[in-house]
């Protein structure tokens, strides 16, 4: 299996078929699908059905089953909490089980996710993993985002238009969105360690021939209504202006809003926008990196200063990420804004980029980039929170 992670922009990937990441984002990237044959060699699933429908069960873990005939209504969906139960209930074929951020769960698909690593990191958006017998499928949809799919286990038919849709139209009174009309024009059965990239809005539909495992890397796609909105959140909540409307407006008729308003509001509006870097970074930053949902992350032990932390440091060898903690950083040379979970830090570019480099971080490399007293707060604060913690 190839799972160690590949980096230089200008190398072939054996990961997208020989394309080396320029090329694929030159010419594929949020245009065009690539179907990529044996992307990974001899690929295992790193779960297996029994063990994915485990997952599916547990606290936390969002998941859903469809199936689309043999209940009480076609494509219907039962949302998480599932009960054990629901499993002996399932018709013998055509019901799909999707578990969502299976990687923030389970670290061993950090693996996974890891290979795609040549797109940043705040970009990805978590690893789904579908199991299906004979007949499963979600139906003919678009999706909002990039998604690699990778078959992981069994075998999977899917269907494509290679055109994005623009004009689509969903099947009425449904729990999930199937299209009305689905025209393909490419049909590929997908094996273990095939991959299929589908840019955002290319209709698919994927339909397991037998017992299979399909695993989607979804990408954050935030719409730009959502980022419109967090920023000015941002700026209002870190806003000290009390500043009031208080021009003086002359109008010939007393009920009129005239163009000398709303120019003085339009420049309310500019003023107040701050749009300077500083406050895009900052918000950014702490936007980019918060959870995507409320997972606990329990620490191991809570510690009182950092000294206590490096006299624990040195009882160990390795140190791990939490996986469903995002981390990211802004160069300003060697000094860099790093941000985890939403909260930001100052620190040494070279701190920076090794926390946020590597998932498991030898302790006497830690060690020997952590000059100062933020750099040492900034391990305090990420033990007491569990978002980095010893795997043992
Ligand atoms: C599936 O795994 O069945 C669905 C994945 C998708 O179409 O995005
Ligand atoms: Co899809």
């Amino acid at each position: 299996m190839l799972l160690s992670r590949q980096k230089t922009s200008n190398q072939p990937l054996q990961l997208l078929g020989g394309l080396t990441t320029e090329q694929f984002f030159n010419e594929y990237w949020q245009k065009k699908p690539l179907l990529i044959r044996n992307a990974i060699d001899d690929f295992e699933s790193l779960i297996s059905p029994d063990e994915l429908a485990g997952l599916s069960l547990e606290d936390q873990v969002q998941s859903r089953i469809i199936i689309e005939k043999d209940a009480d209504k076609p494509w219907k969906v039962l949302y998480s909490p599932l009960e054990e139960s629901v499993f002996s209930e399932m018709p013998e074929k055509d019901w799909t089980l999707l578990v969502s951020d299976v990687e923030k769960h389970i670290p061993e698909f950090t693996k996974i996710t890891d290979q795609f690593r040549f797109i940043p990191d705040w970009r990805i958006d978590d690893l789904m993993i579908s199991y299906a017998p004979e007949g499963g499928s979600v139906g003919a949809h678009i999706d909002q985002y990039d998604v690699f799919l990778l078959q992981a286990h069994g075998q999977r038919r899917w269907q494509i238009g290679s055109k994005p849709v623009d004009n689509e139209a969903y099947i009425e009174d449904l729990d999930i969105r199937v299209l009305k009309e689905f025209f393909h024009d490419h049909e590929w059965t997908l094996n273990p360690g095939d991959l299929l990239y589908l840019p955002p809005r290319i209709a698919h539909h994927g339909v397991a021939l037998n017992d299979c495992l399909t695993y989607s890397i979804g990408f954050r796609a935030n719409s730009h209504n959502e980022l419109v909105t967090s920023f000015t959140d941002h700026l209002l909540n870190n806003n000290k202006n009390e500043k009031r409307y208080n021009a003086i407006d002359f109008q010939q008729h007393p009920a009129e809003i005239t163009a000398d308003t709303i120019q003085q509001l339009k420049s309310i509006l500019l003023s107040n926008l701050q749009t300077d870097s500083a406050h895009i970074e900052e918000w950014f930053g702490e936007f980019i990196t918060e959870q995507k949902f409320e997972l606990d992350t329990v620490p191991e032990q809570v510690f009182t200063d950092s000294n206590e932390v490096f006299e624990y440091l040195s009882s160990i060898e390795l140190i791990n990420r939490h996986p469903a903690i995002r981390f990211a950083f802004i160069k300003h040379g060697e000094i860099s804004d790093l941000f985890i979970n939403a909260k930001k830090y100052k620190t040494q570019t070279e701190f920076a980029e090794l926390l946020c480099g590597k998932r498991e971080i030898s302790i006497s490399t830690l060690i020997a980039n952590t000059k100062d007293e933020t750099e040492k707060s900034v391990i305090l604060d990420c033990i007491n929170s569990g978002y980095l913690y010893n795997e043992h």
